[in-house]
């Protein structure tokens, strides 16, 4: 395999407009819906990810037929009927997220085999709360060799009380409750803007679901659903992403085609730190600005501030001279991005789930590893804002959720280039 890097030649200002691509976590669960309903779904704003292409694989595997047209960001998945239950470790293994067929699957045919995720670098990750939400519905469940094998002849309506905030057990068991009988009241349910377009995507498929974007998401289950066409919402993580990528380098950056509102908490501490942020309906701009605050940061379960930007938010602390504490609440092990940071300069305090970052004036540039997708993020920002040029490896980790990352980067003003491994 021909593994590439990235060379980032730091210090430059970015400049101009950005246009956010589709939200890799929403179009997933959405694209693991349309095997509810026979016929052809039309997806729009499909981000042409990695991640993406994996789910295909994995839905053509239990026998969707699919065309993306990647070009124009458009998806369209034909299902005639399901012709395999089982979802194997190849493929789960790449992506969690493939645990997302059970919820359908069990809905619609009755059974399902998906290999059990493993660990990943962001922690243990588990799966009990999905399992349990599946039995309390009528599953039976059986772990062996490595698989979760799932039966139930029919599923039923209950109430579900999930105890911890959980995206993709909300996500899972939304898309089981849709086809079983009776209601399922979904409590202490995700709020997160992911969830509400898949909610808003099986409604229109027919599904009768009250409570988007509460606490308690009720779900009356229905015969059939049918298919049906929909546009992905904005990806905010990779819009956080980029204000990110314009505050460390105090650079003057528009961010369009994105919903502010998804990005308040954000918005918010960039605001407080001494940023001055203009919006408008779909855009954010941010300006330059001195004397720059320190501020401390609790990452939570939306409307709160997303783990996912926990890594790049803290790439950009470490250019603002005073004290920034992070404290990561949502996983236990978020914190693998800073071992890379440091040897970029960086002096951060790891005391479990706290970080403690005395910020310097810059980084320096240093031969980086991405550890994970969004740590991978996180050395992008600090490359940018470092001196001298970053080689930052194993960059497949960021092809699996952002699209078009040099070309976007480059038209900003950045000197970024990918090339082969060990080439000069
Ligand atoms: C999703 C996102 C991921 C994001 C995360 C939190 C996708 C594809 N991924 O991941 O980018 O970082 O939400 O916003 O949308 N938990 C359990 N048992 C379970 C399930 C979860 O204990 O059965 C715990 C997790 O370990 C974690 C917390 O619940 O501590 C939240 O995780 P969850 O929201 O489920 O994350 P994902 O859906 O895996």
């Amino acid at each position: 395999m021909r593994l590439d890097v990235y060379k980032i030649k730091g210090g430059r200002k970015l400049k101009g407009e950005v246009k956010i691509s589709g939200a890799k976590n929403a179009a997933l669960p959405i694209i693991v819906g349309s095997l509810l309903a026979e016929g052809k779904t039309i997806l729009s704003n499909v981000p042409d990810l990695k991640d993406i292409r994996t789910i295909l694989q994995v839905i053509e595997h239990l026998g969707a037929k699919t065309k993306f047209i990647s070009s124009k960001n458009i998806l369209e998945i034909e299902v005639r009927s399901i012709k395999n239950n089982q979802v194997p470790y190849d493929l789960v293994k790449t992506m969690r997220a493939s645990i997302y067929v059970m919820g359908p699957l069990l809905a619609k045919v009755g059974e399902v085999d998906v290999s059990l995720p493993g660990g990943c670098a962001i922690g243990e990750r588990p799966i009990d709360m999905h399992l349990n939400g599946f039995k309390k519905m009528g599953a039976k469940i059986n772990l062996q060799h490595g698989y979760v094998k799932a039966k139930a002849k029919c599923l039923f309506g209950t109430t579900i009380t999930m105890k911890k905030i959980s995206v993709g057990t909300t996500a899972n068991l939304m898309l089981a409750a849709v086809l079983a009988k009776g209601k399922t009241v979904l409590e202490n349910a995700a709020l997160e803007p992911d969830i509400i377009d898949l909610g808003h995507f099986l409604i229109k498929m027919g599904a009768n679901i009250t409570g988007l974007g509460t606490e308690t998401i009720e779900i009356i289950g229905v015969k059939k659903l049918n298919p049906t066409k929909h546009r992905i919402i904005p990806d905010r993580i990779e819009a956080g992403t980029f204000l990110l990528a314009g505050a460390i380098t105090r650079g003057d950056l528009k961010i369009t085609k994105i919903i502010p509102e998804h990005l308040r908490a954000l918005i918010s501490i960039l605001i407080e730190i001494g940023f001055f942020l203009d919006e408008g309906r779909n855009w954010v701009q941010i300006r330059p600005a001195k004397n720059l605050v320190g501020t401390i940061i609790k990452t939570k379960p939306y409307p709160g501030f997303p783990t996912d930007l926990q890594a790049p938010i803290m790439a950009f602390l470490i250019t603002i001279p005073r004290v920034n504490v992070i404290i990561e609440t949502i996983f236990e092990n978020r914190f693998t991005h800073v071992a890379e940071l440091r040897r970029m300069g960086a002096d951060i305090i790891i005391e479990d789930r706290v970080a403690i970052i005395r910020g310097i004036k810059k980084l320096s540039s240093a031969p980086v590893m991405m550890p994970d997708l969004r740590a991978g993020a996180a050395l992008i920002i600090a490359a940018l804002g470092a001196k001298g040029e970053t080689e930052i490896r194993r960059i497949y980790h960021a092809d699996r959720g952002y699209e078009n990352l040099v070309e976007k980067l480059s038209k900003l003003g950045a000197k970024i280039k990918r090339e082969p491994e060990g080439q000069n």
